[in-house]
């Protein structure tokens, strides 16, 4: 087996840390157990683009259960953690991932999956997918798995324009996924980086929002829970007017820039914040991005407006010191910080976005074949399956309607 990883005498320590979020993990537990059984994904080849993380090893190994042959690589050149990369290189899996890789390795490492001529590509963000059709014109794939809302807007362009080579499933989609590791996974975990990289207390601070999808609106839930003031910056009337019922102050980034102690943003777009907010930024504000990519803030602009080189003050903090003498952190270098200053969602709700992912990919195992390259989403069946299996494993009852009241909601009769 061939891997590029940073230390393999890591292993010990990433096998137990792989262990812990196994033990969190029981849904996708219950599907293993059954793949390995029954075999769905016997014969094929899997390349993976994915977060290196304790929660994937545990989706890989799934998979591996399942019969299939499995490589991956990091869907970030900062989200890999060593000793999970040790563990399933030393357990024979083929991991190319490096935390703090360059560019050029990030995709050396694409290349490297992609050479394995993988029958299914799992993607977080849609690298690897562009790579196969912008590089790879020849090569056929019976079909795709899509992580992540950035990834999944990519995907939906391809097909539009009809370039779109093989089925994805979207599996970002599906209900168990985006309703709680977007919200509630990226809610905790992004305030667990910042947290993290700088120690600084919450409560009583402006905290300034920028986005409010499903992941910002479970990042300003959190943050308004562990006691701050937050502002909610966004471009969509509908989302900016949810933000605003549900009691947040909502405002133009111009006006927030002045007003905010910590600033996130999670729009999956580029250039959010920019110089013209640096410029009026208070002195000490910390910027962070949660967003699938670092083009959010616009770290270019910001490193020519500074005086001198950046220092770097504490682990994923560097310190930008502006003209006027004061300074702006920035936080794991712009890039996702959940995963950069932390180490991701965690398990507990990973479980179902990974059992998801396990699913589509058992669903395209069987069906791949005869579908149409189109995005896709996972039957409602098995979203809704997910669901309760996640309700049985934390002890919650699941109400169950009558005879009568399946006949109420068939019928039109019944009125006032
Ligand atoms: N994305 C966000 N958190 C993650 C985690 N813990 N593992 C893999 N991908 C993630």
């Amino acid at each position: 087996m061939d891997y590029d990883i940073a230390d393999i005498s890591l292993a010990a320590e990433g096998e137990k840390r792989i262990e812990w979020a196994a033990r969190r993990m029981p849904v996708l537990g219950l599907i293993r157990e059954r793949f390995e059984k029954e075999r769905p994904l016997e014969g094929l080849t899997i390349a993976a683009t994915m977060h290196v993380t304790t929660e994937t090893a545990t989706l890989m190994r799934a998979l591996q259960a399942g019969g299939a042959s499995v490589s991956l690589c990091a869907s970030n050149p900062l989200s890999t953690q060593n000793d999970v990369a040790a563990a399933l290189a030393a357990s024979g899996m083929s991991v190319y991932a490096i935390r703090g890789e360059s560019s050029d390795t990030f995709y050396e490492h694409i290349n490297a999956i992609l050479d394995t001529n993988p029958d299914l590509v799992f993607d977080d963000g849609a690298d690897t997918t562009t790579v196969l059709h912008k590089e790879r014109a020849g090569q056929e794939v019976l079909g795709g798995l899509e992580e992540t809302t950035t990834g999944v807007i990519r995907l939906r362009a391809m097909a539009n324009e009809g370039v779109l080579r093989f089925p994805v499933v979207a599996v970002n989609d599906s209900h168990t996924k985006h309703l709680f590791d977007n919200k509630h996974g990226t809610g905790q975990s992004a305030l667990d980086g910042i947290i993290r990289a700088t120690n600084i207390l919450l409560a009583g601070k402006t905290i300034v929002v920028v986005g409010y999808g499903d992941c910002g609106s479970g990042i300003a839930l959190r943050a308004a829970g562990m006691g701050a003031d937050v502002v909610v910056v966004e471009v969509d009337p509908i989302r900016a007017l949810s933000a605003a019922m549900e009691g947040y102050r909502v405002l133009t980034a111009q006006d927030a820039a002045s007003q905010g102690d910590i600033f996130i943003t999670v729009t999956g777009n580029i250039h959010v914040l920019r110089g013209e907010h640096f410029s009026k930024m208070k002195d000490g504000a910390i910027i962070a991005n949660a967003g699938h990519f670092d083009v959010e803030l616009d770290l270019v602009s910001l490193a020519a407006m500074a005086e001198g080189e950046q220092r770097e003050i504490r682990p994923n903090l560097e310190e930008y010191l502006m003209p006027d003498g004061s300074k702006i952190l920035v936080v794991a270098q712009g890039r996702l910080v959940n995963l950069g200053a932390a180490e991701g969602h965690p398990a507990d709700v990973m479980d179902m976005s990974f059992a998801d992912q396990a699913l589509a990919a058992e669903w395209l195992a069987q069906n791949g074949a005869d579908m149409e390259p189109d995005v896709y989403v996972l039957p409602e069946a098995l979203d809704r399956e997910v669901a309760r299996l996640k309700l049985d494993s934390m002890g919650a009852g699941l109400e169950q309607l009558t005879e009568e009241q399946i006949n109420y909601l068939a019928s039109w009769q019944e009125g006032t």
